[in-house]
């Protein structure tokens, strides 16, 4: 696909396509749905940024939502590395001397009417945010330097960033902060929907073991451990692995074993005392 912007060609990026599918915690589901809204012709859209510890589920939310509204998704991975062009338009050489633009994932997003998500936002620099103020204000537009070209987003497209907590972002600058309205946080799930969340995503897993996680989960979660559902998720499957391998008949050694290579020693306190 190309489209063509003031007699540039740009070329244009794939939608992502995940088997992603979300399970319980309605609420910043609901809250992320609002953001996007239009509640008159003459409102503007949100752009919301999820927060929340790693693996808590806000890449999957972000994109569950996005297809709620069945709208396309382009996922957009920030890094230290990327450059403010990365974003927008880069230029490819194409023999000859001759250019060829190649639009971002977000970019797409702007002409197609899709939702993009900028995943892991402040792992990239604030010269990289800079580039895109003028989209997520009034004004929804970037320009493009590489290109020479102005960009105006579709009326339908939409935007959301998640950011991470962990030791390895940027501290975004107050008037990028200002513009990522409002901040949606993801917590831990109840137990009910833990469990839920597990079934759904290893729909193969055994009773036993997913229920043994889950409490795993829960203890780790009411002393304020950073363990999410990505790690049961990894728990139960290593655990599930090392059953077929090495024929243990008892459940409760393979999910010790796995926890305690899964986590390291420190998740040993949390090990449920039920033997499974
Ligand atoms: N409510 C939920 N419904 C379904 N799956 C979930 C839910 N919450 C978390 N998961 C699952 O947990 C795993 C981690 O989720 P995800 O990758 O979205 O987390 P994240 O917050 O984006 O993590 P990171 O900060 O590392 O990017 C995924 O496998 C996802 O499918
Ligand atoms: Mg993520």
């Amino acid at each position: 696909m190309a489209v063509e912007i003031e007699g540039v060609t740009l070329h244009l990026a794939h939608p992502d396509e995940l088997l992603a599918r979300w399970v319980g915690q309605e609420e910043p589901m609901r809250q992320l749905l609002a953001a996007w809204l239009m509640v008159d012709p003459l409102d503007l859209p949100m752009n919301p940024r999820l927060v929340g510890k790693p693996g808590v589920g806000k890449t999957t939310l972000a994109y569950a939502a996005a297809k709620r509204l069945g709208r396309d998704v382009y996922i957009m991975q920030a890094t230290v590395d990327t450059r403010p062009e990365d974003l927008l338009v880069t230029p490819v050489v194409e023999g000859e001397g001759r250019l060829r633009y190649v639009a971002s994932p977000l970019v797409t997003a702007m002409l197609r009417g899709g939702v993009v998500i900028l995943d892991e936002g402040n792992r990239m620099s604030e010269k990289s945010w800079a580039s895109l103020a003028p989209l997520l204000d009034a004004r929804r537009y970037v320009e493009s330097i590489v290109a020479g070209i102005k960009i105006k987003a579709h009326p339908e497209f939409r935007f959301v960033a998640t950011l991470s907590d962990d030791a390895s972002t940027f501290d975004l600058p107050e008037y990028i902060h200002s513009r990522l309205q409002p901040q949606i946080l993801i917590d831990f799930p109840e137990r009910d929907e833990e469990y839920q969340i597990l079934k759904e995503n290893l729909p193969f897993g055994e009773e036993r073991i997913l229920q043994y996680v889950t409490e795993f989960l829960q203890q780790a979660h009411s002393a304020d451990e950073r363990y999410t559902v990505r790690d049961g998720i990894n728990v139960a499957r290593f655990a599930m692995k090392l059953q077929r391998e090495l024929g243990y008949l008892d459940d409760g050694r393979a999910l010790e074993v796995s926890i305690l290579e899964t986590l390291g020693e420190e998740a040993r306190r949390y090990v449920p005392r039920i033997r499974a």
